[in-house]
């Protein structure tokens, strides 16, 4: 049945008097990272075939014939039974030979009016727009363990820092939901992102188009894609979809970086704002009595990479000659590795933040210290009519005399405040608690216990939205 040689697997043997040197072979083969988007070459396969089939190009019973052996080679690749060779090149190499062991030269009529580069283009849109849905899913789950963390805490006080040192007083779940936010802007980056990436290069051959009759829309519309590619050149040589993920898979790295360092913190002697459970902590070879934070740190740590990613392709792209350059291989590493790092990074963290126990207590405590309802005194002077520039020279008067005394705010007798300040009365001392400050923000996105419930409720229901999207498949099956 097999009439056709697969000996030599290249896609481009016939004008050359040989195949290349073993260098050459070696610098070129990508099918060793390619080879994951099997499925999705399949699933352009297919499409192709229909519109080869409606061109007048296969008969019925060719394309039936070569929808079966496509059908078949899909469930040996995923089996594993089908696997690419030394010799495959790439992974349209490694199925085209697979095709031609099933279909003798039936296998070869596929790749009329098609070139690997828009097949490439067209694989790691599709891939990337599946990936961009799982990613969003660990994104979301994320986003609701710290939901969750928030809603045990939305009653516990906590200092909030700005540059490192005690500021105001806040509640623990508005720093938890801190976090939250970026999140969701970084799912609103990935759906943003894949409305773009939505676009189909399949009929834009080599470059140019085809001159067969294929019908690149329907194509387009059977793999998911919402249109074809405007421009054949464009649909070849843009790699923006990939840099455009990159960039947002770097920021996300940069966000649970951010993340990850507040954990180390929150975990250290000197904070103790909260205990990571067994499961998610690691132990020092040498120390007994170590308990570390390691996914917090290699969630802070793979920042780099994905930065790096970003940066690689950015580079690559640069200045490169219209339409496709092999370069463009060099995207596919960058994109993986993305991908790859956030699936490992998310779920840990997702399980760190939620077995984590978080000290109310000791946060509690730690809420006033460094003098955090300063700001809290020159409010209250400024209710009373005095000009803030004043009130705050007077609080900071105040915050030197107690330094200088050891003394916290509530300590300072009546008397010591009247020779401060004759504008500071006793009444200042009702707003000298943790509990007070929190509760006068009541203006919308502050930290006091109503508006923190109402953003609580808000990221809830938004959540529960964005498990909608990340559950829709990007390609029809
Ligand atoms: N492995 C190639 C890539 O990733 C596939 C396209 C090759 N096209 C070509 N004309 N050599 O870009």
């Amino acid at each position: 049945m097999n009439e056709v040689s697969t000996d030599d697997v290249r896609l481009w043997g016939g004008r050359f008097a040989g195949g290349p040197a073993e260098a050459v072979a070696q610098l070129s083969v990508s099918v060793g990272f390619d080879w994951r988007l099997a499925r999705h070459d399949l699933a352009g396969s297919r499409a192709h075939a229909r519109v080869l089939a409606r061109a007048g190009l296969l008969s019925e019973a060719e394309l039936a014939q070569v929808l079966d052996a496509l059908a078949a080679l899909g469930e040996e690749c995923a089996a594993g039974r089908f696997r690419p060779t030394v010799a495959d090149e790439d992974v349209h190499t490694a199925l085209e030979r697979g095709l031609l062991e099933r279909l003798g030269p039936l296998g070869g009529k596929l790749r009329a009016g098609r070139s690997r580069n828009d097949q490439i283009a067209t694989d790691l849109r599709l891939y990337l727009r599946e990936a961009a849905r799982g990613l969003g899913g660990q994104l979301a789950d994320l986003a609701a363990a710290l939901t969750e963390q928030a809603h045990q805490h939305l009653h516990t006080p906590a200092p909030g820092m700005t540059h490192l040192q005690h500021a105001q007083p806040i509640s623990f779940a508005h720093q938890l939901l801190a976090h939250v936010q970026p999140l969701l802007r970084d799912l609103d980056r990935l759906r943003d992102w894949d409305a773009r990436a939505a676009i189909s290069p399949l009929g834009a051959g080599a470059l140019a188009g085809s001159s067969l009759p294929l019908d690149p829309e329907t194509v387009a519309a059977e793999l998911g894609f919402t249109q074809a590619c405007a421009n054949s050149i464009d649909a070849v040589a843009d790699r923006d979809f990939v840099a455009e993920l990159l960039f947002v898979t770097a920021l996300v790295g940069v966000h649970l970086s951010r993340l990850g360092e507040e954990v180390v913190l929150w975990t250290s002697q000197e904070f103790g704002w909260v205990e990571l459970d067994d499961r998610y902590a690691t132990g020092s070879s040498i120390m007994p009595q170590k308990k570390n934070a390691d996914v917090a740190e290699l969630a802070r740590g793979k920042a780099g990479r994905l930065v790096g990613g970003l940066v690689a392709v950015l580079t690559m792209l640069k200045g490169l000659p219209l339409a496709y350059d092999r370069d463009l291989q060099e995207d596919k590493e960058p994109a993986f590795d993305a991908v790859d790092t956030l699936a490992l990074v998310l779920p840990a963290l997702t399980g760190m933040v939620a077995t984590m126990t978080v000290r109310a207590d000791r946060l509690a405590a730690a809420a006033p210290i460094g003098y955090s309802l300063a700001t809290e005194v020159a409010d209250w002077l400024v209710r009373r009519g005095v000009p803030f520039r004043e009130a705050h020279e007077t609080t900071g008067r105040l915050v030197a005399w107690c330094a200088g005394q050891e003394r916290e705010l509530h300590e300072v007798t009546d008397a010591e405040l009247a020779a401060i300040d004759e504008r500071l009365t006793a009444e200042v001392r009702e707003v000298l608690s943790v509990d007070s400050a929190l509760a006068a923000r009541t203006t919308p996105g502050s930290t006091g216990p109503k508006p923190v419930a109402d953003q609580l409720a808000a990221v809830q229901a938004e959540l529960a939205r964005w498990q909608e999207w990340t559950a829709q498949p990007a390609t029809p099956s």
